[in-house]
């Protein structure tokens, strides 16, 4: 495994609200969407329903999109912090050593949660793709 992507890297195309078809989804259940209106969103499916939120982490900004979708939530690549999807909160914080360094996991967590949340976006399903809704525009 090499060092983890800092860019957003092969992103899908948006056309127009219709993001990605379910069935284009990598084995991780996650991919980064290019979007006209939000920029790039990771968009996926968690525990059997849509979600389209925030493509960076609150912790060091690695790209949501090149994590995968665990026990119903969303874990950055980078340092495995996970997130619910439905209201952007992080549900548990980064893990692991980093330079040798506890990640401050409790205060990141906090953190994220008061003051930096990941944008949520309704979403649903058509077709076989994820399309954002016409309320896609009123999110926080
Ligand atoms: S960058 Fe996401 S948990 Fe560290």
């Amino acid at each position: 495994m090499g060092f983890p992507e800092l860019m957003t890297k092969d992103p899908v195309h948006a056309d127009g609200r219709r993001l990605v078809r379910v069935d284009a989804l990598p084995p991780s259940g996650v991919v980064e969407v290019e979007t006209a209106e939000h920029g790039t969103l990771a968009v996926g499916v968690a525990d059997g329903l849509p979600f389209a939120v925030s493509n960076v982490c609150r912790h060091q900004l690695a790209k949501l999109g090149q994590g995968q979708v665990r026990g119903g939530c969303l874990e950055c690549p980078w340092h495995r912090a996970r997130y619910d999807v439905r209201s952007g909160r992080m549900v548990s914080g980064p893990k692991g050593r980093i330079f040798g360094f506890k990640p401050y996991s409790s205060g990141v967590k906090l953190f994220a949660n008061t003051a930096w949340r990941i944008r949520t976006f309704p979403v649903e399903t058509r077709d076989g793709a994820i399309w954002l809704t016409a309320e896609a525009g009123s999110e926080r």
